[in-house]
């Protein structure tokens, strides 16, 4: 499809040698008021180099451009040239390409097929996989899914943690309270439960720490029955996890966690110690990194057991080994800001000119509404079931609603699960938000049923067309120049851009943002139009146009990691 500011750019450069096609680009205004013209260029900063007045500038730019057939008008107004698209030449093309691309519309190939990783996600094993993991689990899946559309080759990595000292406890807690019964019946909160009565034992009984140790260290040497139970908590813990990846249609090409990179720390550890970077620290081994305003990294405790940053780096290595990325982006809470930044500059000070291709994507914290959900005196509440009362209100949602359908689950399970993740996805990334159960499935607020919904009744008039909504591809867009039509194809052209700017800021809400948009337009259209009306051309050009708005819609979800239904 044309790229409108950039066929502009080049036009206005045959206009004004002195200016690279680049620089115009970025000079392009869209104006507030559609009345100064759907583009907009400012030549205040040409007077110095062309030594005449903006408005005159602006006035030869105008007449040269004038006759374009890509423009209906081209104005000078001031220091400005005010450009009007030809809108049936526009609208012919946005529509035309929204239906012949299909789910291909809206991708890019900016990425140029080079290899990211995108790691997210990454809960604790034999830890509850609660609320708070839906952020780091649906932002980096999205930030995934644009990746991919904005053509890059993204590889999806599960950075579980399933290593450290916890999982000495854990081992000594079962051996002496648990029951494998148990464990299989209800995995996560059992071994949670054991974790904590190590605490509360070894409060008085010390010499439980020192066993604790000792198992973590049979666990580091491989020792058999240490690996056979860890092995077990991991793999019960994932299929907990899987469950709601499930859920969510999260899919992903690596689950090589922290464990993975126990045999793989003792190069990096002598590596850092070859370079000089690491210090003795009341026994413990750190690299120094304070001539940079961060705190000590510590690398080796005084017992010689590694750390978390210690499995980072050789991660880092590994991944550059194995795929050599071209980013390696981490969508990690802002919490690990400092860790992020103790990994790049250790990487830097090894020497690895790749250290500024870690890309952290950080996100604030989400809470819950006192009241709205029990969090059961203190204990958690996981995201299984926050997805499962979405998907339960849903249905009671539908029901009363009537909608005629016998797949009342399928639809349930798409809008309740959808509600939760276009929620998440509607705010900005970094900021902190609180999780409201009225606002995720509020049908009509700028929420994913709201947008679900319209996705539905682009697909009703479609189907209420019969026949008539078979062959859409000559249509007269002559139609659909004025008012919430053009509108509309406006929106729809934008989201190729968008994508691309969502995902180069790694801000899926700008998307989302956008998606609410199309389906505000769209609404608007509906309101405002009567589509399905008895003159032929016009009915055929309203559904090309609702058919270029359903599939820019679903494309838009199905980035967000969401799904459209037909039905609602
Ligand atoms: N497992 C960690 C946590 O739950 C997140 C891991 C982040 N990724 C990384 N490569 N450090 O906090």
């Amino acid at each position: 499809m044309i790229n409108v500011k950039e066929e502009l750019a080049r036009l206005l450069n045959e206009q004004v040698a002195d200016l690279t096609s680049e620089e115009i680009e970025g000079m392009i205004e869209v104006p507030q008021n559609s009345e100064m013209g759907d583009y907009s260029f400012p030549c205040f900063r040409l007077a110095k180099v062309l030594r005449k007045a903006p408005p005159l500038i602006a006035k030869d730019i105008a007449e040269g451009l004038s006759g374009n057939p890509m423009f209906s008008k081209v104005e000078q107004v001031n220091a400005y040239v005010n450009m009007f698209i030809a809108r049936e030449p526009f609208v012919k093309e946005v529509i035309g390409e929204a239906m012949a691309k299909g789910d291909e519309y809206g991708k890019s190939d900016v990425g140029q097929g080079r290899t990211e990783i995108v790691e997210f996600s990454s809960p604790n094993i034999a830890k509850p996989f609660h609320i708070g993991h839906i952020r780091s689990t649906v932002i980096g899946n999205s930030i995934n899914l644009i990746h991919q559309a904005m053509g890059f080759k993204v590889i999806r990595i599960n950075h579980l943690g399933d290593y450290g000292t916890q999982f000495g406890k854990m081992i000594v807690a079962y051996r002496h309270w648990g029951n494998e019964d148990d464990v299989r019946n209800d995995p996560i909160p059992t071994l949670l439960s054991y974790y904590t009565k190590f605490h509360v034992e070894a409060e008085k009984d010390p010499s439980l720490n020192d066993e604790a140790r000792e198992t973590f260290t049979r666990l580091e040497h491989g020792e058999e029955e240490e690996t056979r139970l860890w092995q077990w908590f991991r793999d019960e813990s994932l299929k907990e996890f899987g469950r709601v990846y499930g859920m969510l249609g999260i899919e992903y090409d690596s689950y090589a966690g922290e464990s993975f990179y126990s045999d793989k720390m003792p190069a990096v550890v002598e590596e850092l110690r070859e370079k000089n970077l690491l210090k003795e620290s009341q026994g413990a081994e750190i690299v120094d990194l304070e001539p940079y305003g961060l705190t000590p990294a510590p690398i080796l405790k005084s017992d010689g057991s590694t750390l978390y940053i210690t499995r980072d780096l050789a991660c880092a290595k590994y991944r550059k080994e194995t795929y050599d990325f071209y980013k390696n982006i981490y969508v990690v809470a802002s919490q690990q800001n400092l860790h992020f930044q103790q990994l790049k500059k250790i990487l830097e000070l090894m020497g690895y000119e790749w250290a500024k291709d870690i890309v952290h994507v950080p996100f604030g914290l989400v809470s819950l509404e006192e009241g709205t959900m029990s969090t059961r005196e203190g204990r958690v509440v996981f995201l299984e079931d926050v997805l499962n009362r979405a998907i339960d209100e849903t249905r009671e949602i539908i029901k009363e609603k009537g909608v005629a359908t016998d797949n009342i689950e399928e639809i349930a399970r798409q809008v309740g699960v959808g509600a939760v993740v276009f929620n998440e996805l509607s705010n900005n990334r970094i900021k902190d938000y609180v999780f409201n159960w009225k606002q995720v499935l509020d049908f009509n607020g700028e929420t994913g049923p709201y947008v679900q919904y319209t996705y539905a009744r682009c697909a009703s008039v479609l189907r209420n067309a019969g026949e008539d909504a078979n062959d859409l591809k000559d249509f007269d867009p002559g139609y659909l120049t004025e008012g919430s039509a053009y509108t509309l194809a406006k929106e729809i052209y934008a989201l190729k851009d968008v994508i691309i700017e969502a995902g180069t800021k790694y801000e899926p809400s700008i998307l989302t943002r956008h998606i609410v948009d199309m389906a505000q337009a769209f609404n608007k259209f509906y309101h405002d139009e009567h589509i399905l009306t008895d003159n032929k051309d016009e009915r055929k050009a309203k559904l090309a146009l609702t058919s270029a708005a359903k599939t820019a819609i679903r494309n838009g979800l199905k980035l967000l990691g969401m799904e459209a239904p037909e039905r609602m």
